[in-house]
């Protein structure tokens, strides 16, 4: 019974090769009626690299990727941390800000260093992700969830992964490397990304 239903439901892949990520996604459109699958599951599936212009180029040509490799509609996501003190850097090149080969702690010790002496008004900052549909037939949208907070001047917490430690939600009085994974998934910018995406969706089956 449930095998026939999901046989007729169209596939949506997440253009992820992080299962980690792709499970999170998977989790927040569940209960959409899509055979949710990841790209790994698709042999011979590659992404393109992720370039430096803008979070939505990168989403687009992981989404078009995705498509091509599997003939279903296509979720991808870009994401990163913008800081205003900074120019709204690290932003599009959140995943190597500092260098190559750095861990998490490294990167966010490089952040806090560029923001030595930053008055606390300055350490304003929204993660942002943008999300990218592409379907076979050459609809795409994009959409985009951001959630804004502070910059600490040292690291707090121990959850999450990224600047997490780093990234302090005035509303709940903590960072979000010290939140359940469940509260900071029900605030965070992928969360509201894919909310907006959601509505998309609904739309391209309606
Ligand atoms: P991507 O969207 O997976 O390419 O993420 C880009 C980078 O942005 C990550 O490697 C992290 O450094 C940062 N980032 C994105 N989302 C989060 C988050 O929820 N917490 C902490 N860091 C994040």
């Amino acid at each position: 019974m449930a095998r026939r239903a999901s046989r007729s439901r169209p596939r949506l892949v997440l253009a992820s090769l992080n299962p980690g990520k792709a499970r999170e996604l998977a989790s927040l459109l569940g209960d959409l009626p899509f055979e949710v699958v990841s790209l790994s599951t698709i042999p011979g599936a590659a992404l393109p690299p992720e370039g430096d212009e803008s979070y939505r180029a990168n989403a687009i040509a992981k989404a078009r990727a995705a498509v091509r490799a599997a003939g279903a509609i296509a979720m991808a996501d870009d994401s990163g941390l913008e800081v205003d003190a900074l120019g709204g850097r690290p932003g599009v090149h959140s995943a190597r800000y500092g260098g190559p080969g750095l861990s998490d702690a490294e990167r966010c010790a490089a952040l806090l260093a560029q923001l030595k002496g930053a008055a606390p008004e300055r350490r304003t900052a929204r993660f942002r992700c943008v999300v990218a549909l592409v379907a076979p037939d050459g609809r795409e949208e994009v959409v985009e969830g951001a959630v804004e907070g502070v910059i600490t001047d040292a690291p707090r917490g121990t959850g999450g992964f990224g600047y997490d430690p780093l990234f302090y939600y005035p509303p709940l009085g903590r960072t979000f490397a010290e939140l359940d994974p469940s509260v900071k998934n029900g605030i965070s910018h992928r969360a509201r990304a894919v909310a907006a995406a959601r509505e998309v969706l609904k739309r391209w089956v309606s």
